[in-house]
């Protein structure tokens, strides 16, 4: 593994060394001194061309838990608002020493790009892409789901036979297209749930089931419902009559919360929209995983980032 750009290209082996190391990573965090000396000496850019609270903080602290020298790009306020391209910030990257790239950006396939160009030649870690990917996150993900079901056992197991679904704007959701694949990869059931307009027409070629009704889904006892975001800055049409509409066929509210099993637990990537697609009843039960996925997200990046890039220095004098 060079790069993290889809988890579509990860197979089994690597993606359950992906959960296992951040279980390492989990359980350094619990110490006084939290800080590993394993990225010392490398400097890692975090390159965000789109807003982000979870991802972007979480990043940075996974890099300074490292030990690695971290460099914040926002792209507001950068020379890109005068119109610089992808490939020149690239090259001023390289040329100012970068040793890997985390990349947000409003584009599909913008890491793909970084990775295969040549513009710059560090491991590249994808951030979150326009409506393609965000591979961290169905990591972070699946490390959460793995914990909830194997507790203490979790080291080396995928996610056999459990039965996720995940509701709501589908169409727009990189989270949506990265749990899709790593989710199946680990051996899970998928069924996607949501309004016609806001389903992709090329879910017949996904790992995963389809259904419009979450009612019926939610008959067949979930062993978890990941609820997403209606990302209304990406929607320029009307994909549903009214938000009311919305959280009442496709929301999880407090009366579908109350019929989940003992077990189910509600999931969401953040940040999330408090009576539309979920209910604060919800978001904040019990069997609410969104604080935890939060948490998680730093272990999960600091595998990410010790994985590919703790070799990057060696041969350099
Ligand atoms: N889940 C997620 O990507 O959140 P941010 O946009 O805040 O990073």
């Amino acid at each position: 593994m060079k790069h993290l750009i889809s988890t579509a290209e990860l197979s089994r082996e690597e993606a359950v060394l992906l959960l296992d190391t951040a279980e390492d990573m989990a359980a350094t965090q619990a110490r006084a001194v939290k800080k590993l000396p394993a990225l010392r000496g490398i400097t890692v850019v975090n390159l965000f061309y789109e807003d982000s609270t979870r991802t972007r903080i979480s990043f940075e602290a996974a890099e300074k838990r490292l030990s690695a020298d971290v460099i914040n790009f926002a792209a507001k306020g950068s020379s890109v608002s005068k119109g610089e391209s992808l490939k020149d910030t690239a090259q001023t990257l390289h040329a100012i020493g970068a040793d890997a790239v985390v990349i947000r950006h409003p584009a599909s396939g913008a890491p793909q790009m970084l990775a295969e160009r040549g513009w710059i030649d560090t491991p590249i870690l994808n951030a979150g892409d326009g409506c393609h990917e965000h591979p961290t996150q169905a990591l972070l993900d699946a490390f959460t789901l793995r914990r909830r079901l194997h507790g203490s056992a979790s080291r080396g197991k995928g996610l056999d036979g459990a039965h996720v679904v995940i509701v709501g704007d589908i169409l727009h959701s990189r989270v949506a297209r990265s749990n899709v694949w790593l989710l199946s990869t680990l051996g899970a059931r998928v069924t996607l749930v949501g309004p016609p307009t806001l389903l992709p027409s090329n879910t017949d070629r996904w790992p995963a089931e389809t259904a419009y009704d979450l009612d019926s889904a939610l008959e067949q006892r979930p062993d978890a419902v990941m609820t997403l975001r209606i990302q209304a800055e990406r929607m320029h049409d009307a994909f549903f009559p009214h938000t009311r509409e919305y959280a009442r066929r496709w929301g999880l509210s407090t009366e579908r919360l109350a019929r989940l099993d003992e077990r189910a637990v509600v999931m969401h990537p953040g940040p999330m929209n408090r009576g539309l697609e979920i209910s604060s009843a919800a978001a904040d039960s019990p069997k609410s995983t969104v604080l935890e996925q939060v948490a998680n997200g730093v272990s999960v990046r600091m595998a990410a980032l010790y994985l590919l890039c703790s070799g990057v220095n060696e041969g350099r004098e």
